[in-house]
């Protein structure tokens, strides 16, 4: 069993590293209150990145269905809505509606085996 880290911040931690497949995405939630922050992992082999649960166009969630956040070849994410894609690496928008915008990326770092988020998820909370 992993160790845990004994400065981690259970109110920012995402998810283990170990919950997303090589090339998955996860949402999640952080924070309390009406409006927590809504956001979803994306992992690309080595690397994670995250961001905010809303998409540029028209403020949707990107999801219909949990977790599912990516074309069917894993390639790039999609947003159920209008069709929108997004860059995993970068979240920016390649084609759609709101193609030149990006997904609000969320600063994460990996400690211990878990994805942390490291700013206080009220920051991040609907804007
Ligand atoms: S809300 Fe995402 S493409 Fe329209």
């Amino acid at each position: 069993m992993a160790e845990q880290p004994a400065t981690l911040d259970v109110e920012r931690v995402i998810c283990r590293v170990s919950d997303l497949d090589e090339t998955g995405a996860r949402a999640f939630t952080l924070g309390t209150g009406h409006w927590p922050l809504t956001g979803f992992v994306v992992r690309m082999r080595d690397q994670i990145r995250a961001y905010v649960n809303r998409c540029p166009h028209a403020r949707h969630p990107l999801n219909l269905l949990p977790h599912k956040f990516l074309t069917a070849d894993g390639a790039l994410i999609l947003c159920n809505s209008h069709g929108a894609l997004f860059e995993k690496e970068t979240g920016y928008c390649v084609a759609g509606p709101c193609a030149g915008q990006s997904l609000k990326p969320l600063p994460i770092t990996i400690d211990g085996g878990y994805v942390v988020l490291s700013d206080d998820p009220a920051l991040y909370a609907e804007e």
